[in-house]
Parts: C-alpha cells; structure tokens; sequence
C-alpha cells in the first residue's frame, strides 16, 4: 500500500460551515438520492474538471452505467463495504448515484484521515444537516472554532470522576431490570430491555435520577424519534418534510415535546443555581477557560439532544451482540461467569471494580470489534487531495468503517471469530485497527461513560443469568445509524444458582 501526505494544488473546495443553519423548507433527513443529484447538477454547473483515470483508486466491479454502486451499497452495505475492500483494496472508489464516495479501510489511512491530517478532512455537511434536524448544532455536528469551543465547556463534564460517580445509578438500573427477567418465563427481545435500561441511565445522568411526569415523556419522544431517524437512514426518496404526511406530523410532535420539556428543564435548573449533580447541570456550571464564555440555552438544548441520542441506542447496541455472542459461545459465558464469581462473589458491581473486571472487559470490546455500533464514520476531503497514493476530489465523500477496519485479514486473524483474548494486552492493539469510539479530536466523548456502563449492566446481569437464545429466531446485523440486531435478539433467560 502506497502511503503519501502530499496534496496537490487546491480545486474544488466543500463548504464546511462551523454550524449549520436549517431554512425549514428541508426534508428531515434529506435523501441521499435528492441530496446527490443536488450535488451533481451543482458540478455540471461549475464544469468542474474531472480527476484523471490514471489517478484514481481502483473502483469494484458490477457497478451500473447510471447508478454506479448505488444498489449494492444501499441494499446490504455491510457485505458490499467488505466485498468492495477485498476486491480493490484499501482505497476503492464508487459512485452513488452521480456522487463519488472513497472507502477507506487501512488502519494507516484511518490514522491519516482521522488523526494526523484531520484539518484535511471534515465531517460531510449532508450527513451534519440531516443530524441536525435533531440535534441542532450539538457537538456531533458542528465543526471547527464553534465545535471546538464546545468540546472545552463540555469535556470536564465526562472527567472519569465524574462518570465513576455515575457508576451507582448504572447499576442500580441493571439490577433493576434483573429483577424484572427473574420473574420473567417467556422469551423476550434483550435488545429492547438494553434500549430501555441504556435509556433510563443517560435520562438520570443527564437530567437528574428523580422521576418526574417529564420522564415518560422523554422517554416516549427519544424512543419515537431513533426509531424515525433510523426508518430515514437508507431511504433514496421520502416525502419532504413540509408535506403533512402522518409520519411527518408525529415526527414534529416528538421533536416540539422534547424540546419543550428540554427548554423547561433548562429554565428550572438556572433558576435554582447550584442544585443537581448529573451532567446538564456540569454544562450549565462550566466555563471556557479561554474565552470566558458558557453554553446559552439554545446551545445546552443540542448538547442535550447529543448526548441524549448518542448515548444510548449505540452502547445498547453494543451490549444487545454481546448477549448474543455470549448465548453462541457458552465457553466464553462460563469463563466470564468465573471471573464475575471471583471478583464480586454475588454483590452488584461498583465503578470501583472496572479494573479488576478484566475478561468482562475484553468480552465487551471483542463483541464491539465484530459488531461495531458505530459501523461508518463519514468524511469529506476539502480539497482535492492524495491519499494512500491516490487522487481524491475535494467534496467527494469517505467513508471510513469500523465493521470493514474491524474485519481486515491483515491485522485479525480469524477475523470471524468471536475470541475476547485478542483483547488481553489492549497496549498491543493499534487504535486504529480497532476503533468503535472513533479516533483523533472527534473521538467519542462518551467512550469513558459507555465503557463503564457496558461492564457493569454485562457484570450484573451475567452473574444473575445465563441467556439462551431462542433456537429458530434470525438474528441479523442491520446497518442503521447504528448497527442493530434486525429482528431483535430472542432470549429465556435462565437464572443461576
Ligand atoms: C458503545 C457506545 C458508543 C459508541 C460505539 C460510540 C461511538 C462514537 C463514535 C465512533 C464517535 C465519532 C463519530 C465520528 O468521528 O464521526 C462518537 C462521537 C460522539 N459520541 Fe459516542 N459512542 C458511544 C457512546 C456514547 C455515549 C455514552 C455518549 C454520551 C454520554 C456519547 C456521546 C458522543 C458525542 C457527544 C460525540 C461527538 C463528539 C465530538 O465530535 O466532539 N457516545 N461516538
């Protein structure tokens, strides 16, 4: 693989703005079809000269004259990402429609885009817009100066102390649900108790542990409005969103819930300074060492909504495959059930115990590297630019997978197979061959959080139940904003002695 930094001479540049402003008039999530041909017509009004053939990375075969990749892609992405990284090679070039997209699945390269050329490449502004219309300008989507001064104020919020204190409430939810599996006979979908428990957890932390008649609610507009993003995500075409279509207006009633009881919340917490010790009152309190400044309302609303969205479907996802993997390989579950039986001996968890919970540890990322909750992270180079030897236009798209990076024969052996000893020395790991938090300045903020949480529902539950999985039920990755299990994952759950 050839490996260069060099960049060529500036043409096509993306508009990368630090905040992205919503006219309205836009679909929720705008098609991607829409959304290309947008970007075609835009080209053939520029005559924006093409990159040379003899300068393009290799692209798969079977692509269509006029769709290019566009059926395979958005069909079954996962097998198409890795089909394509296999025939052509760490840098394969597709067209989507008239849109052409670079996957990239060389850790070396991952490191490139991600970490040490990061100002080359920014996040696409398709994909921040239609965020957005959730998430406003929360640091998912925002960009540059304004992102970054939003990262100063919100970073000391996730300070290990911090999320350790968080620990306590984590576990008294898993607990919780354990009591509720242990009068449970039937078989039941584990992927919906973890969207439930995951959810009840970064309600508390976030908002405040106390029950209130705004809790239901919340929980009611969050659920509705995953689900709806996740409905959008692969769609070519859908109705805009002025169009009073029954999926729309439920879609606008959710959102203007949310955010009504968001913006209250918000008011009764700066009425009554100082009260309250989860992590919107911590974004309340900070200050920007540099500039002076605080998040205003509008800002703390979107970093609300962020970590609302971000901060659970995915480690719900995360810990959904590893009861999965768990109930496949029974020898795995025996040892983890050791080792929970030698460092707890039948008590709840601790954030305390984290470090002693070694194999918990290194089960729960082996389930992350084979199924990634975050399986695509977008980019877009703002230049025309080089990369692992090959010419890429400014403004075309990149995507970097986890799902694909997680799954290359030269760095996994046995890339299929589910062994949690991988994980033993993590030191020996390149961040960039395993990477479900991402990597570079935009890593997840939340990683610190999701790794504690994830250890200590798998360690209080595991210690409680062996769950077997129900012979016959399908169970299948679905790529989505994240990567869930399509139909579930059916469970009994068996309780032990
Ligand atoms: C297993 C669970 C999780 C996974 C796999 C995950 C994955 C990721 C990834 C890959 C990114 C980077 C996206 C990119 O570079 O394009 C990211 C960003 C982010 N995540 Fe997570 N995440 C998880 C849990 C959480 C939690 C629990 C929170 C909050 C409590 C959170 C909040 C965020 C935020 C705010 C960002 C944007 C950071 C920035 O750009 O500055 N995530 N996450």
């Amino acid at each position: 693989m050839m490996n260069t930094t060099t960049t060529t001479p500036r043409r096509r540049e993306a508009p990368v703005p630090d905040r992205i402003e919503l006219d309205g008039a836009e679909g929720a999530f705008r098609p991607f079809l829409v959304e290309s041909l947008r970007d075609a017509l835009g080209g053939v009004i520029h005559r924006e000269p093409a990159i040379p053939r003899s300068r393009r990375a290799p692209e798969p075969s079977g692509a269509d004259p006029l769709l290019g990749h566009l059926r395979e892609g958005v069909g079954d992405p996962l097998t198409a990402f890795l089909r394509w990284r296999a025939e052509v090679g760490d840098v394969a070039r597709m067209r989507l429609g008239p849109t052409v997209v670079h996957l990239v699945s060389h850790p070396d390269l991952v490191r490139e885009v991600l970490k040490d050329r990061h100002r080359e490449f920014v996040k696409p502004l398709y994909g921040r817009k239609n965020l957005a219309k959730i998430l406003g300008n929360g640091l998912l989507v925002s960009e540059g100066d304004f992102w970054l001064r939003q990262r100063r104020i919100a970073q000391p919020a996730f300070h290990k102390k911090r999320i350790d204190a968080f620990g306590a409430r984590m576990v008294i939810a898993a607990e919780a649900l354990g009591d509720e599996w242990a009068s449970r006979d039937a078989p039941f979908d584990v992927a919906r108790d973890m969207m439930r428990v995951t959810l009840r957890i970064v309600q508390e932390t976030l908002l405040g542990a106390e029950p209130t008649q705004d809790s239901d609610r919340i929980f009611d507009s969050v659920s509705y409005l995953i689900a709806a993003m996740n409905q959008r995500f692969r769609r070519v075409i859908a109705p805009p969103e002025s169009w009073p279509t029954p999926a729309n207006l439920r879609f606008a009633r959710h959102r203007e819930v949310l955010d009504e009881t968001v913006a209250s919340i918000i008011r009764q917490r700066r009425a009554r300074p100082g009260e309250g010790d989860d992590l919107l009152s911590m974004l309340l309190e900070t200050v920007d060492e540099e500039t002076g400044e605080s998040m205003d309302d509008r800002q703390l609303r979107d970093e609300v909504m962020t970590i609302f969205l971000a901060g659970h479907e995915t480690t719900a996802n995360a810990l959904s495959w590893t009861f999965y993997l768990l109930g496949k390989h029974p020898e795995v579950a025996r040892r983890l059930r050791e080792e929970l039986r030698a460092v707890l001996g039948g008590r709840p968890p601790t954030a305390d115990d984290y470090r002693a919970l070694e194999y918990t540890r290194m089960v729960f990322s082996e389930a992350m590297r084979l199924y990634p909750p975050a399986w695509i992270l977008a980019r877009a180079p703002r230049v025309d630019t080089e990369l692992g030897g090959y010419l890429l236009e400014g403004g075309s798209r990149m995507f970097i997978s986890p799902w694909v990076v997680h799954r290359h024969p030269d760095v996994w052996p046995d890339p299929e197979g589910f062994d949690p000893e991988r994980f033993r020395d993590p030191k020996a790991i390149d961040p960039f061959a395993f990477f479900p938090f991402g990597g570079g300045r935009r890593m997840c903020i939340g990683q610190g959080f999701a790794m504690l949480e994830g250890v200590l529902i798998l360690a209080s539950l595991a210690q409680r139940f062996h769950l077997e999985l129900v012979p016959g039920h399908p169970v299948a990755p679905e790529a989505m904003v994240t990567l869930r299990p399509k139909h579930g994952v059916r469970v009994v759950a068996r309780k032990l002695a």
